[in-house]
């Protein structure tokens, strides 16, 4: 009768509705073949990154860092570090001591950005940086003591030596002028000139990915690949000097800054993007840069579940067909555990909530297992590198995605564990990675200073 028509024809609606549904996210599932497609093309262009002959045009840059050995417990001292670019400016007082009773004691406070100064001029950038210096300091009664510094710069520089680097290029939020094709730390030396009240002794400039490897490597010796997917991700591993062919030495490893971000800016990954990665990266501050970075990384996630959802809300597939407000604003979800609060979604056994919850989950998997390709393409070349067969190799850990989202981690690690079989892969996180790291490799840069003044 007219009943059982309406129920058929009610079923047929939501078969068809979960039909568009799927189709739509179609695109955003990776299979197999896929990813091993990702890692190998990671692996070719790491070649092209190290080799002086196509570096220039190379899409992962490969950058030295200067640090040549993970530590070894004999780092000894006080230092200032600092810290920037993740979610948070910091300045900290790092204490190490060597010995029996080994240990790392810090003190640190974080200092806001106002987006202002984020994307004014180089000055006000680094004259706010040195006035939290300076606030650090009283703060700790310490005013005056000139302690060396280790700074964690978490953007791709181009160094010569420890303690100097050239910015590339701003990533993630990040657009002072004047800065980039600039010294890091002359910019710093001329803003505490400036201000004329105080002196520093830098060090050290140091990536994130390699303070991290640093802090994991006090514990575990086994520690030497960096690995950060917060705000950003990037990664850095111990190379072979003989690889590393803009340094002009042959012996003995040294720690390479990937920038590894920036893969698919020379159209590696074009294929696999979705529509809505090009509608993510063309909105964003870099368009074309970073690419496989806006498919991981915590800054873009939120974005690129927002556009699935407004496409959701188009076909009429979500929220009745009209898009609230917060949906229709750029930058307007955060982290993807997040989101469902965002969108006033409470209650999650509604339809709607159940769908969010499912876009969330399909684009935090796929960049899950993207960053998993690239770190079996990393840990497999190490492997490689080696002549072994077999590699045992411990990932120290850092960032806001990595440690807060409930399935990233297993995901990434099922993935590295699929995609390089001959690898033993550990993880460890890092508590407090970039800036301990720092003093780290500020202590060892100290100690081989003194060492060849007696
Ligand atoms: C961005 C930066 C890189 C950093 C990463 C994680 O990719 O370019 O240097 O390591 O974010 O913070």
């Amino acid at each position: 009768g007219k009943g059982a028509a309406m129920v058929t024809a009610v079923a047929y609606r939501l078969a068809m509705q979960h039909a568009e549904r799927q189709r739509i996210l179609e695109p955003l599932r990776l299979g197999r073949e896929q990813l091993l497609e990702v890692k190998r093309r990671l692996e070719e262009a790491m070649e092209q990154g190290l080799a002086k002959e196509t570096h220039q045009q190379a899409s992962l840059k490969m950058l030295p860092t200067y640090v040549r050995a993970t530590p070894d417990g004999t780092e000894h001292g006080d230092f200032l570090a600092l810290d920037l670019g993740g979610t948070n400016f910091r300045v900290l007082l790092v204490r190490v001591r060597s010995g029996k009773k080994r240990s790392v004691e810090m003190h640190n406070k974080i200092y806001s950005i106002p987006q202002e100064t984020m994307q004014g001029t180089g000055e006000e950038l680094f004259d706010h940086i040195v006035q939290c210096i300076a606030d650090f300091l009283e703060y700790m009664g310490m005013k005056g003591a000139v302690l060396p510094l280790g700074f964690t710069f978490s953007f791709p520089c181009q160094q010569r030596q420890l303690d100097q680097g050239i910015l590339l290029r701003w990533t993630k939020g990040f657009k002072a002028t004047g800065c980039e094709g600039e010294d890091v730390v002359t910019l710093l030396k001329d803003a505490i000139r400036r201000k004329e009240k105080f002196d520093l002794d830098v060090v050290a400039l140091v990536n994130d990915t390699v303070g991290t490897m640093m802090t994991c490597g006090y514990e575990d010796p086994l520690c030497e690949v960096g690995l950060i997917v917060g705000t950003g991700t990037n990664a850095c591993y111990m190379e072979e000097v003989r690889n590393v062919e803009l340094v002009e030495e042959d012996e003995g490893r040294m720690c390479v800054n990937m920038e590894w971000g920036a893969f698919g800016d020379g159209g590696e990954l074009d294929e696999l993007c979705a529509e809505f990665d090009r509608v993510v990266d063309e909105s964003s501050n870099n368009p074309g840069k970073q690419r496989y970075e806006k498919m991981i990384s915590g800054m873009y996630l939120g974005e690129i579940v927002r556009n699935v959802l407004l496409e959701f809300t188009a076909k009429g597939l979500l929220f009745c067909g009209k898009p609230t407000e917060r949906l229709k604003t750029r930058a307007s979800l955060g982290l993807v555990r997040s989101i469902l609060q965002h969108l006033g979604l409470t209650s999650s056994t509604c339809d709607d909530s159940i769908l969010v919850k499912e876009v969330c989950g399909v684009v935090s998997r796929r960049a899950a297992q993207l960053c998993g390709a690239g770190l079996a393409a990393v840990v497999d070349k190490v492997r490689r590198n080696r002549g072994l067969e077999h590699l045992r190799i411990t990932v120290g850990v850092d960032g806001t995605l990595y440690k807060l989202h409930p399935h990233f981690s297993g995901i990434l690690r099922e993935t590295v564990l699929d995609l390089a079989p001959g690898c033993e892969v550990s993880f460890l996180q890092s508590e407090d990675g970039s800036g301990k790291g720092a003093a780290l490799i500020t202590a060892v840069a100290c100690r081989m200073r003194d060492a060849a003044k007696h």
